[in-house]
């Protein structure tokens, strides 16, 4: 199996490796204001950037079920249509409002399985203005331990900057 990518890349370069991804997405999202614009543009951007990223994307909160989410922009391969809140690790994050690390999916109670290739993910809550939430970002991974809180801390910054801070479009 290939080595992990956190075994070969120096914390350093990757949190600078994120700092242009973050810098890039807002330049991209500047004067956006379609909210299916942006999250596709966020789902496109973070899936080019690390070659261990193969799926990347949002499920929204579904205006008509408040307590389910359902796939929104994304990229990848084929993802669940609908998440009840509470299931699998996507549920957990929009459940808590947390992020969730997960080193393995395979250890995760009630993870929910949608490509074979998914030995790790994170997923952040995503909230807007009003801090209330509107859905979730989800990223996978081959590899497992993927993710640490540097990626973590990135990824919330990406999302807030994408989607709760106010803009003047
Ligand atoms: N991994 C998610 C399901 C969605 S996909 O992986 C695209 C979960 O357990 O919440």
């Amino acid at each position: 199996m290939a080595e992990a990518f956190n075994d070969l890349i120096l914390p350093a370069e990757k949190a600078e490796r994120y700092a242009l991804l973050a810098e890039e997405i807002a330049a991209v999202l500047d004067g956006e204001p379609n909210l299916t614009a942006r999250m596709a543009t966020v789902a496109s951007m973070l899936a080019a950037s690390f070659d261990h990223f193969f799926w990347t994307g949002f499920y929204v909160v579904d205006p008509d079920k408040p307590r389910e989410l359902v796939v929104g922009p994304y990229q990848g391969t084929l993802g669940c249509l609908r998440i009840a809140f509470g299931r699998g690790v996507c549920g957990a994050a929009a459940e808590s409002g947390q992020t969730q690390v997960v080193e393995d999916v395979h250890a995760f109670p009630g993870h929910i399985a949608c490509d074979a290739r998914s030995a790790s993910e994170i997923v952040v809550p995503v909230f807007d203005g009003a801090g209330r939430l509107i859905g979730v970002l989800d990223v996978d991974s081959d590899q497992k331990s993927a993710f640490d809180e540097m990626d973590a801390s990135w990824l919330q910054t990406i999302v807030h900057k994408a989607f709760s801070i106010a803009r003047t479009a």
